[in-house]
């Protein structure tokens, strides 16, 4: 399929200062568009200036919720240029996304092609201060105009660009982290595993609360037991407990994060175990207090790697770290944005040039 350029003849002026990014805040002149009609496919491939869809009220996806979508980053390199970071990992993840929520997979070739081609055309949007990035959000909605509850038979697909600085507002300050045992995010069997909106949308009441309370965000616990720490809405989790690093394993219930494979295959890389196991909540309780716990953080393509400094749950406060980064944590940053921004040698073909 060809795509049709036809992007915006004038074009909107840059964010002068780059720490004022901020996350999402800002837009490219453009973005790609495609649509799908059951029985023709994918077509109409197309780079136009960046605006408001018109959709029908009654498209599927305003009363259902059949939509998806993935995050990935563009960093500008020292040399001038533009690479992507592990982009087939997140159209992969797009397609299963596609699978579980009954939506027509892309194909991976073309999609990658159409996100290099969007790139090349918004390449000066591209910031270029520590720790900026061009955060790419293709997304898939259902778009067909009907009531019935059922899988649609139309889809938009679309993909924006947004240049961006750090997620949370104190950049890498270690954030606060509030432990639901009241809500949850996900069940077996459920869509815990796939980047849809609903899953999301799911979260905002707990986040809310814990916002109202003066924590940046909630840590969910497993649906069944209540008691394993699972993941963190924005981020998947790490602790450093016993010397050992832990995660949460994929069971369906997390999101099955790039970031989160790229830092278990530098923390092995480092000599360090990995344990893809659960840990329970009092273990994080009491191994902040007893010093088993050393280090936790979260990972994600928004939040990159994201130091932990506060955990509360129930009535009981556990902090880490003094309010530092701890040493792993950093040297994890430090290696991932390294290899991200190509001031590290990138051994593993993470990194793709546009
Ligand atoms: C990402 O990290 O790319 C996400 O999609 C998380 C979102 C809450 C910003």
């Amino acid at each position: 399929m060809d795509i049709e350029l036809k992007p915006a003849p004038v074009k909107k002026p840059r964010v002068e200062d780059e720490s004022k990014l901020g996350f999402g805040k800002y837009f490219t002149d453009n973005m790609f568009v495609m649509n799908y009609k059951e029985g023709v496919g994918w077509h109409d491939a197309r780079i136009v200036p960046y605006g408001p869809f018109t959709l029908d009220p009654s498209a599927l996806v305003l009363h259902y919720a059949q939509e998806i979508f993935e995050g990935l980053k563009a960093f500008r390199q020292e040399d001038g240029s533009v690479a992507l970071f592990r982009p087939l990992d997140n159209i992969r993840r797009f397609n299963r996304s596609a699978h579980r929520m009954c939506m027509p997979e892309v194909d991976e070739e073309f999609f990658l092609h159409a996100l290099k081609e969007l790139i090349r055309v918004e390449s000066d949007w591209v910031p270029s201060s520590k720790g900026t990035s061009l955060y790419i959000r293709p997304t898939m909605i259902a778009s067909e105009a009907a009531l019935g509850l059922k899988s649609a038979s139309e889809f938009l697909c679309f993909i924006i660009l947004s240049p961006v600085g750090a997620y949370y507002k104190n950049g890498l300050e270690p954030v606060k982290i509030w432990i639901s045992d009241e809500y949850v995010r996900a069940a077996p069997g459920g869509t815990g595993d796939c980047k849809t909106g609903g899953n999301y949308a799911a979260s905002l009441y707990a986040s809310a609360q814990a916002t109202r309370n003066g924590y940046d965000q909630v840590l969910w616990l497993d649906a069944t037991h209540r008691k394993y720490v699972e993941e963190v809405g924005s981020m998947n989790m790490f602790f450093v407990y016993d010397d050992k690093v832990y995660t949460s394993p994929l069971r369906g219930t997390i999101l099955n994060g790039v970031t989160r494979r790229s830092i278990l295959a530098l923390v092995e890389e480092m000599g360090l175990e990995v344990v893809e196991h659960p840990l329970a909540v009092e273990d994080i309780m009491e191994g902040a207090v007893n010093g088993r716990l050393k280090e936790a953080f979260g990972t994600g393509t928004a939040c990159v790697v994201s130091p932990v400094g506060q955990f509360t749950y129930k009535d009981e406060t556990v902090s880490l770290g003094n309010g530092q980064m701890g040493v792993l944590t950093t040297q994890l940053y430090n290696t991932l944005t390294g290899i991200q921004y190509g001031t590290l040698k990138d051994n593993r073909g993470w990194v793709l040039s546009v």
